[in-house]
């Protein structure tokens, strides 16, 4: 009985080993090898797919990603040698530099939706009493066809439902920006603001 429990548990741990290295030896680039031997998955999930913490304020835009993602792999990690840090650093920096577009477009349309929305709709899209109509939940972010860009450059003049309730007031042009700027901000509120329950898969 102990010793058919020790064959297994032994079979277990080789089988168990040679499917790490399996991991390990499957990789398709230097760099992917090396994030997997080093295990950086388990502490960075998001090595690829959000900014790394702390990375945004490091680096410049407009200047490249990777020599900064090796220096700063390497004064974190002393373990790493240089070479993996540099193998890492070209195999993760296209995601990272991607993640990092991401957010500063995020941050930009939070900022833009602040100095130009918040002061009638509120920081949270929760509106003003008889003033101002809510944008959360509203379905004028996710009617289709989206009169959204209309709004965002000429405003708006009631009546208007909106959650039921009826409006009948004046939206100035709030001076958004054709193009990329309303993009950006057409984005935003619909992740803030849009009602969940129609949420994609
Ligand atoms: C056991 C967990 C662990 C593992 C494994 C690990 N890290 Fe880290 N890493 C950390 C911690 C904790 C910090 C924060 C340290 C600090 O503040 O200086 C960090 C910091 C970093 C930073 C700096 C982030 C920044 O912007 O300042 C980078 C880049 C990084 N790690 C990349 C890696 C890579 C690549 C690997 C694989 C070679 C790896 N890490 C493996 C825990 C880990
Ligand atoms: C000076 C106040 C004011 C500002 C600033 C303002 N709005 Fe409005 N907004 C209104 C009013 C008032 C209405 C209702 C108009 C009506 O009755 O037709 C409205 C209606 C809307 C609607 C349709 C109704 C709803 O609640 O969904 C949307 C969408 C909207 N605004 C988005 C924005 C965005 C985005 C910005 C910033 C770029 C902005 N508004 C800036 C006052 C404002």
């Amino acid at each position: 009985m102990r010793h058919t429990f020790s064959i297994t548990a032994g079979v277990a741990a080789i089988c168990g080993l040679l499917a790490v290295i399996l991991y390990i030896e499957s990789a398709t680039t230097p760099g992917e090898q090396s994030v997997r031997s080093h295990g950086c998955l388990l502490c960075h999930p998001e090595l690829f797919d959000s900014p790394l913490p702390g990375l945004a304020e490091q680096h410049t835009p407009g200047t490249p990603l990777r020599p900064l993602l090796t220096q700063v792999i390497q004064s974190s990690h002393p373990f790493v040698s240089a070479e993996a840090a540099d193998n890492i650093a070209e195999y993760a920096h296209p995601r990272q530099q991607l993640a990092l577009a991401h957010t500063r477009r995020g941050d930009a349309a939070r900022s833009l939706y602040l100095a130009k929305c918040a002061a009638c709709h509120g920081s949270r899209g929760e509106g003003q009493d008889d003033r101002y109509p809510p944008l959360r939940g509203s379905e004028w972010l996710t009617a289709e066809p989206s009169r959204l860009p209309e709004i965002l450059h000429q405003g708006l003049q009631g009546p208007i439902t909106v959650r039921g309730k009826e409006w009948n007031a004046t939206m100035l042009p709030p001076g958004v920006t054709p193009g990329e700027e309303t993009e950006s901000l057409i984005r935003y509120l619909r992740k803030e603001f849009a009602a969940k329950q129609h949420k994609t898969p």
